[in-house]
């Protein structure tokens, strides 16, 4: 049976093997997708060792995206940009590296009939998590996309690399200078129970917020932006189990429904 693993540390609690089970068992797709704990100086070594023993495709989290990045033959436009990957495929000997993280953000938003074509976008962040979804951003034709972070020089690399028309970046401050649609935070202050610092005002009126962290609870930002006067809010399960259909597809063809899995994860958090 093909055989798939997610790789990262810590991996207790990656929610992937159950998600990659329910879309094998949906599709009638015969694998096995294990979780593996891999120790911080080992990535490589741990890789190298699944695909020389047959392993077909993997997935890889928190801390080693960019190292895996380094390690491919070759990867997809959007995961160099990303400087990350999250899929990796074995084929033929060679290594291919993919970065599902945007599309399974845009899917999400649009699943959540979010419109993006000619929509005024904030993202807030300029990490990794950031820099994974600004192409997939860009390629719904939204009017403009606004990358605001803590760390200005950071945003202003990634508006240099993309080199776009509709992209700019600004301080937390200077947000108020104009009207968003919708706000994705890609910091990763909801972990630590912190806030981005936006301005309140920035938030008022705004059609959609979205947090890709997510918890049992709302987390901080969305609390923080639904008082603030945000219609609606969302959190990040739903790109979670997007992201992973994607990586699905990639390694078998075929794409699963993400619904009764969503569902479940959902109810598993309650
Ligand atoms: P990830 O892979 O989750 O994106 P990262 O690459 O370390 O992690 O990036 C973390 C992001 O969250 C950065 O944009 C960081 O801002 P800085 O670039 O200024 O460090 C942002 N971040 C983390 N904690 C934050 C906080 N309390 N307030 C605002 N931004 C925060």
């Amino acid at each position: 049976m093909d055989q798939y693993r997610v790789f990262g540390n810590p991996i207790k609690h990656s929610r992937s093997p159950y998600i990659h089970q329910a879309f094998a068992k949906e599709t009638g797709q015969e694998l096995n997708y294990q979780s593996q704990l891999v120790e911080l100086d080992a990535f490589e070594q741990d890789i190298k060792t699944f695909a020389q023993a047959g392993g077909k495709g993997g997935n890889v989290t928190v801390p080693f995206k960019e190292q895996a990045l380094a390690l491919c033959d070759q990867v997809s436009k959007r995961a160099a940009l990303a400087g990350a990957v999250n899929t990796l495929s074995f084929r033929d000997g060679q290594i291919l590296g993919d970065n599902t993280d945007g599309i399974g953000l845009v899917k999400d938003l649009l699943d959540h009939k979010v419109t993006l074509t000619g929509s005024r976008i904030l993202l807030i962040g300029a990490g990794g998590a950031a820099k994974g979804v600004v192409l997939p951003l860009l390629e719904q034709a939204p009017q403009q996309l606004v990358i605001a972070n803590r760390t200005l020089s950071k945003a202003e690399q990634i508006c240099q690399q993309v080199s776009d028309n509709r992209l700019t970046c600004c301080t937390f401050e200077r947000t108020k200078d104009y009207d968003f649609d919708v706000i994705i935070n890609a910091t990763s202050a909801s972990l630590d129970g912190r806030l981005p610092a936006i301005p309140e005002t920035v938030i008022a009126g705004v059609g959609v917020c979205y947090d890709m962290v997510y918890a049992k609870e709302l987390t901080p930002f969305l609390v923080w932006a639904k008082q603030a006067g945000a219609s609606k809010v969302i959190d990040g399960l739903g790109m979670l189990v997007a992201q992973a259909a994607e990586s699905f597809n990639i390694w078998r063809g075929v794409m699963p429904s993400t619904d009764e899995v969503l569902c479940q994860l959902r109810a598993d958090l309650d």
